[in-house]
């Protein structure tokens, strides 16, 4: 091991975090607090992938989209992968030695490129399982390259962007009906308090930050076409705090599909990159359908973003490897 390593690995531990791949993973499992965390690696630009809906053990061209990661990934030498929760179908993982984890990740995304952290968050097939298992340290174990935790905050160095991953699931409050088993909620036991905590949270991240760029990622649409359609208790909660904060891009999964939304009443521009396997699951019929509607692709696929300190530019991909539509957002 090299010396700066040795160096970063003991102030990595005396922070009790958790050194992987020159990353320090912050504490585990943490169900409020928003954590920091910074990737040494830091010459712009700064290029990562976003992928979600996924683990299905490679099926529904969960594998051919991960073949297309790999290229892209390889093309873009990209610095990490940002996953929008629904990690695993159809029941999470059951603790933290299940198999899916193998077979629904480790063995699916073997290119080299994508060998690389990747940031999760949590989706709502994630809380029908064990969670407490997903965001502990026994996966990153398993697979040096997972993260993921409920809330947290991610800093590159020199970047001048700030990325904020919130867990959104507890805001749903269908989920929460008497009569509604399919979710096991370990981390908010107390769901009042839970949001409460969290929006503290990110307001108070949001507020310190003083990042040019401010990307949000959760797994639950906020603005959408697509067959869920739009999560009224986030855009009444948690879209006055982004908007107050100049956060520029939400980012989410949930939908089966890739979209791109900007609509005149919000200067936040609405991401949705959720098509990593099952798809093609139809448009719903949302009133609202078109406002602000740029892109909308019912089928599977993955967003490449390339960020430099004036730009923020992603490109949707279809698994043929075809760009299917570009956004570039200037900043000075
Ligand atoms: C896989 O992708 C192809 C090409 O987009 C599509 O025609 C096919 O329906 C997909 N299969 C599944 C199971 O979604
Ligand atoms: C869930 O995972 C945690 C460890 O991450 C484990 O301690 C616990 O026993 C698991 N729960 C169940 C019900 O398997
Ligand atoms: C997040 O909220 C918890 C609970 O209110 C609090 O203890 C913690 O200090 C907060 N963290 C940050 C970084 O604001």
């Amino acid at each position: 091991m090299a010396w700066s390593k040795a160096l970063l690995l003991l102030k990595a531990q005396s922070l009790g975090m958790l050194l992987v791949n020159e990353v320090t993973w912050p504490e585990f499992a943490h169900q409020y607090l928003v954590v920091f965390i910074e990737v040494k690696k830091s010459v712009a630009p700064l290029n990562f992938l976003v992928v979600g809906d996924w683990g299905r053990d490679g099926l529904f061209n969960q594998t051919i989209v991960a073949e297309q990661m790999g290229i892209v990934g390889t093309k873009l030498n990209i610095d990490f992968v940002i996953s929008t929760g629904d990690n695993f179908y159809e029941n999470g993982l059951t603790g933290p030695d299940d198999t899916q984890f193998t077979t629904s990740f480790s063995d699916v995304y073997t290119q080299e490129s994508l060998q690389t952290p990747w940031y999760s968050v949590l989706g709502n097939h994630d809380y029908r399982g064990n969670v407490t298992a997903q965001v502990a340290k026994e996966l990153t174990i398993r697979d040096s390259r997972w993260f993921c935790s409920a809330t947290y905050q991610f800093v590159r160095e020199r970047m001048d962007v700030e990325f904020f991953f919130v867990d959104t699931n507890p805001f749903v409050e269908s989920y929460w009906r008497e009569n509604n088993k399919d979710y096991i909620w370990q981390l908010a036991i107390s769901r009042e308090d839970y949001i409460a905590h969290e929006l503290k949270n990110l307001t108070t991240a949001l507020e310190t930050s003083n990042a040019k760029w401010k990307i949000v990622v959760g797994h639950h649409t906020m603005r959408c076409v697509g067959k869920h359609g739009e999560t009224q208790e986030l855009f009444a909660q948690m879209l006055p705090i982004l908007e107050a904060n100049g956060v520029d891009i939400y980012i989410n999964g949930h939908d089966h599909c890739l979209q791109n939304i900007k609509r005149f009443d919000s200067p936040l521009h609405f991401l949705t990159s959720g098509g990593g396997s099952e798809a093609w699951r139809g448009r719903g019929n949302n009133e609202n359908k078109d406002v602000g509607l740029q892109f909308y692709y019912d089928g599977q696929g993955f967003a490449a973003v390339s960020m430099a300190p004036s730009l923020f530019h992603v490109d949707f991909y279809d698994i043929s490897g075809n760009i299917l539509h570009t956004v570039n957002l200037l900043k000075n």
